[in-house]
């Protein structure tokens, strides 16, 4: 029997700090009304400095390891994934390997695919897994948006969708024996296109630049993130719709046989067109982007665990991932839990 990944413990964190819409509108030309309508945002939390991104790493993967009763003595490897990293280099997952105190010597790898990012990183983790390279890893999603944010009447557009807070999981090799009940990931589908990559940016600092950072990039404003909305909107309904129907097809499954849909969130508006295109009755879809906003690569582990603390999410059930992001970049997975 080959070996599988199986998702054996889940921790999140989000800052305390809540952010209301109302608080946005006090500084900046918006309202509870646009934004509610428009994304379903109502609220999101956002770091006071010196927290980090892995500093919220750190809280979600303490309580993902104890929620699978192992140490950090017994991960293979760590897998994070981020686009507000600590740091240019290293990577984050270096930080939080030092932080969590795993031992020296185990890889610690970054993902860099934006909200796509724990989709990427679940799939890295689980051909670890299958190959028997690594027999137990930490998987994590972790975001500060705030501090990188324009909170002004002109970064408007983009300010007010984000959020900060991290998820993770533990995942382990394992046997299946019985594919319709035993917990796995069945499993994961990954795709980029890069022609888009200018429609979600963060343009500077970079080393496509003369220096990698000016004053007069700062002074521009091109070290915030840049967006068009409608170019996002519309291949996020179209390459999500597209990935739920790939991962359910490579597994023969009919689209009643799943449980709950986590997808990412970005917008309240592309997960019900997206559920509407499909035939997805809107009680299977599990959304927190009213509490949290986006957290970029940590919705999908955030949703996960909301879901399980709520109940909406019961072991044997079929659930069916699917996130799309900056690069672009889409992926989907589905997993037994
Ligand atoms: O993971 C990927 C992350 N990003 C996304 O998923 C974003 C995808 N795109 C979207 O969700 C939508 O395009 C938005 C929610 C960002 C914008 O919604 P929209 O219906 O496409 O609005 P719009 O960009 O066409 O703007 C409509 C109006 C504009 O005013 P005028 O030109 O009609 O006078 C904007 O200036 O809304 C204005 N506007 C705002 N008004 C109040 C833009 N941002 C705001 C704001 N508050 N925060």
């Amino acid at each position: 029997m080959t070996a599988r990944a199986r998702i054996t413990g889940i921790g999140r964190y989000l800052p305390p700090k809540v952010v209301t819409n109302d608080d946005l509108a006090a500084r900046i030309d918006t309202s509870d009304e646009w934004i509610t309508q428009r994304t379903g945002i109502k609220e999101r939390r956002w770091v006071e400095h010196p927290t980090t991104t892995s500093d919220l790493a750190l809280e979600a993967s303490t309580e993902a390891l104890e929620s699978a009763g192992v140490g950090p003595g017994d991960l293979d490897m760590v897998v994070l994934a981020t686009l507000s990293p600590d740091h240019e280099f290293p990577g984050t997952a270096c930080f939080l390997q030092a932080k969590l105190d795993v031992p020296a010597g185990v890889p610690a790898m970054d993902v860099r695919q934006q909200c796509t990012g724990f989709v990427y990183a679940s799939s890295v983790a689980d051909q670890f897994l299958r190959t028997g390279f690594a027999r137990r890893i930490l998987v994590v999603g972790a975001e500060v948006h705030s501090k990188g944010l324009d909170v002004s009447d002109e970064g408007r557009d983009v300010s007010v969708l984000f959020g900060d807070g991290a998820g993770a999981v533990v995942m382990e090799a394992t046997e299946v024996a019985d594919p319709s009940a035993d917990p796995h990931l069945l499993s994961t589908h990954l795709h980029a296109d890069g022609r888009g990559a200018e429609d979600l940016w963060l343009p500077a600092p970079g080393m496509a630049y003369d220096r990698f950072m000016s004053h007069d990039q700062v002074s521009a404003g091109d070290v915030y993130p840049k967006m068009n909305g409608r170019s996002v909107y519309v291949n996020a309904v179209k390459r999500m719709s597209e990935a739920v129907v790939e991962t359910l097809e490579a597994n023969a499954a009919p689209i009643e046989a799943v449980d709950l849909f986590v997808f990412h969130q970005a917008n309240l508006r592309i997960n019900e067109a997206v559920s509407e295109r499909l035939g997805i009755p809107p009680e299977k879809v599990f959304n927190t982007i009213d509490r949290f906003a986006n957290t970029t690569a940590a919705t999908i582990p955030i949703g996960l665990y909301e879901a399980v603390q709520q109940g909406a999410l019961q072991p044997g059930m079929l659930v069916a991932v699917a996130a799309f992001g900056s690069g672009f970049t889409w992926g989907s997975m589905l997993l037994r839990w």
